[in-house]
Parts: C-alpha cells; structure tokens; sequence
C-alpha cells in the first residue's frame, strides 16, 4: 500500500520546503488536484504547477482534473515524473475520449467516482483503468470527514476490481478513519489535511510519524 501526500493543504508560500520534508519523510508520492471552478466550486492547481512541481521533485505525481472538460490538458500535463492522471466519471466531456487520451499520453489512467456515483457506474470502462478513485468526500475542498457510507463503498468495489485495478481513496483519510476502510497491497491513500496539519515536533519528524500511522492503520484484505 502507498501513501501520497495531496498538496491542497500544504503551506504554498513554502511548497520546496514542504516537498522535501515529504520525501525525506518517505511519502510515496504527491498528488494535485486541478479544478476548474466548474465541475467543483472552487480553483486549485494548474498545468504550469504541475509541471514546476515535477522538476523540483524525484517523486511520482498523480494529477487529480476535477476538470469538466480534461482532454486538452492530458497531454500538456505529461512530464517525466506524472505517472497517472484521474478524470472523473461525471464529467460531461466525452469520457472515453479521456481514458484513451490519458493512455496515448503513456500514463496511468485514473477514474474518480464521487460518493453519489454507484461503483458499478465504472463497468464499462474497467478494461482501461488502472486506479479507481474513491472521493471520501464531496470533491472540491480538503479537510472534510469521509463520509460514513465510504468503507462499505469501497468493500463493494473490491468485490468487482479486475485483477491490475488498483483503488485509490481520496479525501478525509486521516489516523481515524484509515482503521474503517479495506484496502489492499497494491492500493493508495491520498492524504492533505492530515498530513499538513500543524504539529509541534520538527516537519521530517512528524510528517514520519503521520505516515507511519497511516502504514498501520490499515487492514489489509485481499
Ligand atoms: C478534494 C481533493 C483532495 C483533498 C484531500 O477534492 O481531491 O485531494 O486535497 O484532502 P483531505 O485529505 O484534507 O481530505
Ligand atoms: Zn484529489
């Protein structure tokens, strides 16, 4: 199981200093959220972000396109170190056309589903996904609780994962709510608000100790 760090909470006026204190903590990997102000209420990171963040890193990137329409973006968005890019199932953008581009592009291609989307909404696409992101919250904004219905979610969606379909869980996962989800060897925890919120022990420290509780936290079952 991996575990990124969603840089929405992080302190931006000192992002560097933040990016190394994750990697010498030994965080899997960074995941940033796009927005559009359209499907979500709200603006976050951008193409050119991104890419500064992947040449100031060693670390894999996930791109998160809380994006109505993310297709012209796929391939500006593939630098050296973005491994996957997550498009969401209610977009109202041609779909497919997102999945296949995201995989020309040579990417992992991702799928969020919002907590009002039903797993097997993703069905069709099964045969071209490589993550399924479950939103443990209502999209747009960190720092939410996951949403009580989200673990059993989640059971159901391993029950239908296809063999090299991994889950990623994305928003309120925290020391709490890590204890109430399912997830397996080769899933991913995606964690802001927790990971950035303010400790009094020196950064590397606690960011380690924060990871560490995540790694336990978790209840494996295959
Ligand atoms: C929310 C974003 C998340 C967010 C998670 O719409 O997609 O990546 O940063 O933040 P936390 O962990 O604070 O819920
Ligand atoms: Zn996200």
């Amino acid at each position: 199981m991996k575990i990124y760090a969603s840089l929405l909470s992080c302190d931006l006026l000192n992002i560097r200093n933040e990016i190394s204190a994750l990697a010498e903590a030994g965080i899997d990997g960074l995941h940033v959220d796009i927005m559009d102000g359209r499907f979500v209420r709200n603006i976050a990171f951008g193409i050119d972000f991104v890419k500064r963040i992947c040449s100031s890193t060693d670390l894999p990137v996930s791109v998160h396109m809380m994006v109505d329409e993310p297709s012209p973006f796929v391939s500006a968005v593939a630098c050296e170190n973005v491994e996957s890019v997550i498009v969401h199932r209610e977009i109202s953008d041609n779909l497919s056309d997102a999945l296949n581009n995201i995989k020309n592009a040579g990417l992992g291609v991702g799928l969020a589903i919002n907590p009002m989307t039903k797993v097997s909404d993703i069905e069709n696409y099964a045969s071209i996904i490589d993550t399924v992101l479950v939103m443990g919250v209502h999209p747009g904004f960190g720092g939410q609780t996951m949403l009580p219905e989200i673990p059993d979610k989640i059971d159901s969606l391993i029950a239908i994962c296809e063999g090299n379909m991994s889950i990623s869980i994305d928003g309120g996962v925290n020391s709490d709510t890590v204890n109430l989800v399912r997830i397996r060897e080769d899933d991913t925890l995606i964690a802001g608000n927790y990971l950035f919120e303010r400790t009094d022990e020196n950064k590397v420290v606690g960011l380690k100790e924060k990871i560490k509780t995540l790694c336990c936290g978790i209840s494996t079952g295959q």
